[in-house]
């Protein structure tokens, strides 16, 4: 594997209209995180993703571009844009944009020209059929629910969305739409970006012809997934869009890709990959069901050391996974990784460290350095999230009543990670002196950044201690490079496993409160990291407080 720039780098995650709100209109802005890059900075972070702040007409907050060579008003300028870009290189950091080009917002111009020409140029550029009455083209289900096609209006046609009606499908099979798409990550490569963060690009191959499959929920409708696994030969469009655009800058990709075989690891992320990285989805994924989040199955400790090491096995040495506890489409990593009632500082800490020592790029959301947990959203009316909505109908469809149902969605609704970014224990959390877009946690006086920044035991003092520890010349090459070879995997609830390169590094998590004990099998020759103030070693027996955990030199 070549090193790359970008490999013992430390990723933070930005969702910009929750972040810092600089001119009190309650929604996040530019010159808002332009003020933080020192509380970035000081932390450790080199690379920030911005989630997307091109104008929008936010019916998925952003994720629907309407123009991508501007900044939305409501986030700033153009001239905001190269500043932030400008200040983060004063700092040695570098700015990922968002690359959101699977689907645009059905407020682009090339919508709109093909609403009024749909045998045009522009009509090409999306996935337009005839309509016929009573019968959809395909039975496909989106992934924001109902079908995924929906009238072109003015027209007798209909088009394809595969997730909200205002987020049509873009064409890949047409080379003008391709070229498109090439030229503005050339344009913004070219004003000193860092790289991008590639959404939903999985969705960009079709099977083709586009056809209906077997029926997978009551609705004669089935997941987007079964027509994903049979296209083929989406290599060509990554290969010609990896050449045409990141490799000629040496940018850094990283790809939202689900479900890649194990033989394909190498195409995505390997010396010449598509992808510089590819975020692991295998925790995330766990428990999924076809049926709705309803159905969904709780992860456990033993489960989520299973992914880890399952998705670690998978890469080897091939490339470099980023490694993520949570994002803007999940809830929090700790009130869903931790089990219900054992949430506390020791444990979010365990859970930190746990994932950001596994081989890989660590990417941090926003707040998931504080500790940020779930909000409890006391009525459906308090989310904003068109997910949430859709899967909140889901469970009520299925039978579960309100009450259940709001249960379900409070634990994996998206607006658990888009509240506030919660700086301190002021009005609103510091983060607007408006009326801020989305509710804030009513924890923000407890939990926030101004408390934490003043406390050496907090979450925030013990990130920043494990983000120095792989930027230590010590140790870098072991954590950045170093194998990962798991430990005492028969153990319940305990995650542990080396980390070898020129040292050998152990990471020794306990995963329940009760206590447990691990023998070493060779002495220890420091104690690296340690979420306890004591440590209960006798011989090479270790005896771990409940959720304790340990980063050993060996
Ligand atoms: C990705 C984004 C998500 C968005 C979807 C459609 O999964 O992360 O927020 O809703 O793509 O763009
Ligand atoms: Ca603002």
């Amino acid at each position: 594997m070549t090193k790359k720039w970008w490999h013992d780098k430390v990723a933070y995650q930005i969702y910009p209209k929750s972040f810092c709100d600089s001119n009190g209109d309650g929604i996040g802005d530019l010159p808002g995180i332009i003020s933080k890059l020192d509380y970035l900075k000081d932390l450790g972070v080199d690379i920030i993703w911005l989630s997307p702040c091109y104008p929008s007409p936010l019916a998925d907050q952003g994720y629907d571009i309407s123009d991508y060579y501007n900044i939305d008003p409501r986030f700033g300028t153009m001239e905001d844009m190269e500043r932030l870009i400008a200040e983060a290189k004063k700092r040695g950091m570098y700015i990922l944009m968002d690359l959101v080009v699977n689907h645009c917002s059905d407020e682009h111009e090339w919508f709109k020209k093909a609403c009024e020409d749909p045998d045009g140029k522009y009509g090409n550029f999306f996935y337009l059929r005839d309509k016929k009455e009573g019968k959809l083209p395909t039975n496909w289900r989106s992934y924001f629910g109902g079908p995924v096609w929906d009238d072109l209006p003015g027209t007798d046609k209909q088009y394809l969305h595969v997730f909200h009606k205002k987020q049509p499908d873009l064409n890949w099979e047409n080379p003008e739409v391709r070229e498109e798409v090439y030229k503005n990550i050339n344009w913004w490569l070219e004003k000193g970006l860092g790289g991008f963060r590639i959404d939903a690009i999985i969705n960009i191959k079709k099977a083709l012809p586009l056809h209906s499959y077997e029926p997978d929920r009551e609705d004669g409708l089935c997941s987007v997934k079964a027509m994903l696994k049979e296209a083929k030969g989406i290599g060509e469009f990554l290969g010609e869009m990896r050449d045409r655009t990141f490799k000629k800058y040496d940018a850094f990709s990283v790809g939202e890709v689900f479900d890649e075989k194990p033989e394909e690891v190498p195409d995505f992320i390997g010396d010449n990959g598509y992808f510089s990285s590819m975020f692991d989805f295998n925790e995330t994924i766990f428990g999924q069901s076809e049926k709705g989040w309803y159905d969904a199955k709780p992860i456990t400790p033993d489960d989520y050391r299973k992914c880890c090491f399952e998705a670690q096995k998978k890469v080897g040495d091939i490339g470099f996974l980023s490694n993520i506890i949570e994002n803007h489409d999940e809830p929090r990593g700790v009130s869903r990784y931790i089990p219900e009632g054992d949430v506390s500082d020791q444990s979010k800490k365990m859970l930190a460290v746990l994932n950001f020592m596994l081989r890989g790029l660590p990417f941090i959301y926003q707040g998931q350095e504080l500790g940020m947990e779930n909000v409890p959203f006391a009525s459906i009316d308090e989310i904003d999230d068109i997910s949430t909505l859709d899967e909140y109908q889901v469970a009520l469809d299925a039978g579960l009543s309100p009450e259940e149902a709001l249960r379900i969605v409070n634990k994996y609704s998206r607006d658990n990670a888009r509240t506030p970014m919660q700086w301190s224990d002021e009005a609103n959390a510091g983060f607007t002196t408006g009326t801020p877009w989305l509710k804030v946690n009513p924890n923000y006086k407890t939990i926030n950044a101004a408390s934490q920044l003043q406390d050496p035991d907090s979450v925030r003092s013990f990130y920043k201690a494990l983000i120095a520890l792989r930027k230590s010349p010590e140790y870098k090459e072991t954590v950045v490079y170093g194998a990962l070879a798991p430990l005492w995997e028969e153990q319940h609830n305990l995650m542990a496993y080396s980390r070898k390169a020129d040292r050998t590094l152990y990471v020794i998590g306990n995963y329940q409160n009760e206590e447990q004990s691990v023998i070493l099998s060779s002495p220890c020759k420091k104690v690296l990291l340690n979420n306890y103030p004591d440590l209960q070693m006798e011989e090479n027996a270790i005896r771990l407080h409940g959720y304790q955990v340990l980063i050993l030199e060996m």
